[in-house]
C-alpha cells in the first residue's frame, strides 16, 4: 500500500535508525503524494478491509483480528478487528523501548515559565505507567472499572490516563474547568469508583482547587471508593479518612513492586479490540451530556494513521497541541496517536495569553517545536495583540500548522499563514468530534492542497454525504458550484463511537436514527466540484463557543435551576473571538436586587451548575418568549434578533403571541 517506498515494510521500532532519506519508511502507512492519496482513497472506499488491514499490520498485537469489520448502523453495531486482542499502551510505549527508550516522549512545560522543564523520556513514561497501573491495582481497580480523571495539565495526567489502559480500567477525564455538579453526574452515569485527582492546578494566574470541587462532587455520591490525590499547588485539601490518599505514597509503594534490579515491569491487561478504552463526556442537543464510548482498537488504528498522515509526522519532530487532555483533541492528539507513532508530545500547562500573549511563541522558540495544532479561538484571541508578542521570537522551526474545533475564518487563516507559518508551512485544518475518535476531514500537510476556511478532503475510509432535511442525498450546485446540507458519513471508519455508556439507545437516536443508514454528524456543510468540504457549523442546538461544544438545553437547565427564573431559552450568535457567544433570553420573577445583581446571580448559577466555560455572554430580561400555539419556543426568532436581524424575522404569524417579538427586539443588547 506504499507507493512511494520501494522498501520492504518495516515497524515503526526502527524510526529512530532512519535517515531523513528513507523518513517514509518509517510508517508504511505514510502517504506521499497527491496521487497516493486518491488512489489509498479509493482502495479504502472499494476494500475498506483489505485497506485497514493493512494499516493494522503495523502495530503490536498479542493475536490478530478474525474478521477486519462488522457493522451495521441499525442497532448499531460496529466492530472493527473483532477477535484481535492487544493492550494500547503496549503499542504507545513498550514497543518503542529497544529504539527509542532514552527519547522524549513528553516534553512538559510549566505554567510558570520559570519553573524547571520536565522532559519525560519513553523509558521514563514506561515506568511511571507501570507504577500507576501497578498503584491501581493496589487500590482494587480491575479491568472494566471506571476511574474519573480530573487533574491540571501535567505529565501525571497521562501517565493516569495510561495507566488505566494498562490495567483495562475505563478513563473518563473531565475537564478542569467543570464545575462539581458536573462531575457528580458524570460520577454518576458511570457509576466511578474511583477518582484521580490533584490538589490543585495552576492556569495563568489562577490556582484552581481541584480537590474541593471534587470534594463537593462526592457529597451523596455512594459509589467512590478511593480518591487519588497529586500533589501539584500546595493548596490545603482535606483528606478523608479510608477513601483519600496521596498519590506519591501510593506510587512509592508501586515503585519498589513494579521496578526489580532495575527492570520495570508491569504485564499490561490482554484487552479485546472492543473493550472499552474510554470514556469522553460531551454535550449535545439535550440537557444532560452523552458519555461517548471508545474501544482499543480502532481507536488506536485511527487516531495514529490520522496522526502520522495529517500532520505528515517526521520522526525526531515536536508536536504541540495546545488542547487539554480533558477534551477528545489532547486524548487523540496528546496522548494515544503521537505516543502510538513514537513521537514527541509537548504538553503545555499554561494559557497562551500568561504571563503575556507571547507565550506560545516563547514555547515555540524555546523547545523548537515543529507542529504547531490549536483552535482558531486561540488565533483569533493571540491577533489581537497585535504583533508585538512576535517580536524576537524565532518561529523557524515550525514546519506545519494546524486547526480545530470549529470553523476557522479567512482572516484568522491567513493571519496564522503569514505571521506564524510565514507562508511556509501548510495550515491543516482538521474536522471532526469526540464521537468520530480523530480527524475525518482535513487536507494532509504538504500532500493535498489547503483552501482557507476549508477542512477539503476526506480521510481514507471516510464517506462524506450531504442530505436535506428529508435525509435525501443533496445533489444540486449552486451557480457557484457549491452544494450544501448536512453532513452524514455512509460507512464506519474504525475509531467511530461504539457507544453511549449506560444507554445505547441514545446512541442510536442522537446519531443513527435521523437519517437511516447514516451517522449524523449534527454539522451543516458545504461542498465545492473538487469535493473539498466547507464545515458551516452545528445545524442542531449545541453551541461551539471557544471551540467547546455546549448544548442550549444544558446551558437553560442551569439557568431555570436559579429561584427566580421561571423560563428561559439560549440561543448562539456571532463572537469575535470565541466564534459563538451565548446569549439567553430570560423571564424572571423574583424580587432580589436590580437587573446587573440578578444576571450576577444567574451567571454564579450557571457556574456552579455546569462551570466557567458555559456562562452566558449576554442575558436579556424579557416578559415572554415567542411560542407556537403548541408551546414550542421559536428559537429561529431568538437566534435572529441575538444576531442582530431585526428585520427578516420569518413567519410570525403562527405564534402564540406575535407582540413578545417587537418587545424582545426592542430590548436586545
Ligand atoms: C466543530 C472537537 C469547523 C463541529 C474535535 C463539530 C469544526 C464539533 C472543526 C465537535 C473544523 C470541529 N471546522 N468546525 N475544523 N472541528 N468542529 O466534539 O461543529 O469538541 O461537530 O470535537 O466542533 O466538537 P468536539
Amino acid at each position: 500500500m506504499q507507493a512511494g517506498c520501494s522498501r520492504q515494510q518495516i515497524n515503526t521500532n526502527d524510526v529512530v535508525h532512519l535517515s531523513h532519506k528513507n523518513e517514509c519508511m518509517a510508517y508504511p502507512y505514510q502517504l506521499t503524494s497527491l496521487e497516493q492519496y486518491k488512489a489509498d482513497y479509493k482502495k479504502s472506499v472499494e476494500d475498506p478491509e483489505g485497506f485497514w488491514s493493512g494499516v493494522a499490520e503495523h502495530f503490536q498485537w498479542r493475536k490478530k483480528w478474525d474478521t477486519v469489520l462488522n457493522w451495521n448502523f441499525k442497532e448499531p453495531k460496529v466492530e472493527w478487528f473483532a477477535g484481535a486482542k492487544l493492550n494500547i499502551t503496549e503499542n504507545c510505549i513498550d514497543r518503542h523501548l529497544a529504539t527509542l527508550g532514552e527519547k522524549p516522549a513528553i516534553i512538559w512545560e510549566p505554567n510558570n515559565p520559570e519553573e524547571r522543564v520536565r522532559v519525560v523520556t519513553y523509558n521514563r513514561l514506561h515506568k511511571r505507567v507501570c507504577q500507576v497501573a501497578q498503584m491501581l491495582k493496589n487500590n482494587g481497580v480491575k479491568k472494566g472499572d471506571r476511574v474519573c480523571i480530573y487533574m491540571g495539565m501535567v505529565p501525571e495526567l497521562a501517565y493516569a490516563v495510561l495507566g488505566c489502559a494498562r490495567i483495562g480500567a475505563i478513563h473518563s477525564v473531565i475537564f478542569g474547568g467543570f464545575s462539581a455538579q458536573s462531575i457528580a453526574d458524570r460520577l454518576d452515569d458511570a457509576k466511578a469508583e474511583y477518582i484521580i485527582t490533584c490538589d490543585g492546578a495552576y492556569r495563568g494566574g489562577k490556582d484552581i482547587p481541584l480537590k474541593s470541587v471534587i470534594d463537593d462532587a462526592l457529597i451523596g455520591n455512594k459509589t467512590v471508593k478511593k480518591v487519588i490525590v497529586y500533589t501539584r499547588t500546595r493548596t490545603p485539601v482535606s483528606m478523608i479518612k479510608g477513601r483519600d490518599i496521596w498519590w506519591e505514597d501510593e506510587m512509592d509503594i508501586a515503585e519498589d513492586q513494579v521496578e526489580k534490579n532495575g527492570v520495570v515491569t508491569f504485564p499490561a491487561e490482554e484487552m479485546d479490540a472492543e473493550d472499552p478504552l474510554f470514556i469522553l463526556y460531551t454535550s449535545g442537543s439535550t440537557g444532560k451530556p452523552k458519555g461517548v464510548v471508545h474501544s482499543s482498537a480502532g481507536y488506536m488504528v485511527w487516531t495514529t494513521y490520522t496522526f502520522v498522515n495529517v500532520f505528515q509526522y517526521k520522526p525526531g519532530a515536536i508536536h504541540f497541541c495546545t488542547a487539554d487532555i480533558g477534551w477528545i483533541t489532547g486524548h487523540s492528539y496528546i496522548v494515544y496517536g503521537p505516543l502510538c507513532a513514537g513521537a514527541t508530545s509537548m504538553m503545555f500547562e499554561g494559557i497562551p495569553t500568561w504571563p503575556d500573549a507571547g507565550r506560545f511563541w516563547d514555547i515555540i522558540d524555546k523547545h523548537k517545536v515543529n507542529i504547531l495544532y490549536t483552535a482558531p479561538t486561540a488565533i483569533r484571541s493571540l491577533m489581537s495583540f497585535g504583533l508585538e508578542p512576535l517580536q524576537g521570537k524565532d518561529l523557524s522551526s515550525l514546519t506545519t500548522l494546524g486547526t480545530v474545533g470549529e470553523p476557522i475564518n479567512e482572516e484568522a487563516w491567513h493571519w496564522y499563514d503569514e505571521n506564524i507559518g510565514k507562508k511556509k508551512c501548510p495550515i491543516v485544518d482538521t474536522w471532526w468530534q469526540t464521537e468520530t475518535g480523530g480527524c475525518l476531514i482535513s487536507n494532509f500537510a504538504g500532500i493535498t492542497p489547503a483552501k482557507p476556511s476549508w477542512a477539503t478532503l476526506p480521510m481514507p475510509g471516510v464517506q462524506p454525504v450531504l442530505v436535506d432535511e428529508k435525509g435525501e442525498e443533496v445533489t444540486e450546485k449552486d451557480e457557484h458550484g457549491i452544494t450544501k446540507g448536512n453532513l452524514c458519513i455512509k460507512a464506519p471508519w474504525p475509531s467511530i463511537l461504539r457507544t453511549t455508556y449506560g444507554d445505547h439507545e441514545r446512541c442510536r437516536t442522537n446519531y443513527f436514527a435521523t437519517y437511516e443508514n447514516l451517522y449524523f454528524t449534527g454539522d451543516g456543510a458545504l461542498r465545492d466540484e473538487q469535493g473539498n468540504y466547507r464545515i458551516t457549523g452545528r445545524v442542531d442546538d449545541v453551541l461551539n463557543v471557544s471551540g467547546h461544544r455546549i448544548g442550549t438545553a444544558e446551558v437553560e437547565n442551569a439557568i431555570n435551576m436559579h429561584a427566580g427564573v421561571v423560563e428561559s431559552a439560549v440561543v448562539g450568535y456571532p463572537h469575535d473571538v470565541k466564534g459563538q457567544g451565548i446569549y439567553a433570553y430570560v423571564i424572571y420573577n423574583g424580587h432580589h436586587g436590580d437587573d446587573n445583581l440578578r444576571r450576577q446571580d444567574i451567571l454564579l448559577t450557571v457556574t456552579r451548575i455546569i462551570g466557567p466555560i458555559a456562562k452566558p455572554d449576554k442575558i436579556q430580561f424579557v416578559s415572554g418568549l415567542p411560542k407556537t400555539r403548541s408551546g414550542k419556543i421559536m428559537r429561529r426568532i431568538l437566534r435572529k434578533i441575538a444576531e442582530g436581524e431585526t428585520e427578516n424575522l420569518g413567519d410570525t404569524t403562527t405564534l402564540l403571541d406575535p407582540g413578545v417579538v417587537d418587545e424582545i427586539k426592542n430590548g436586545k443588547l
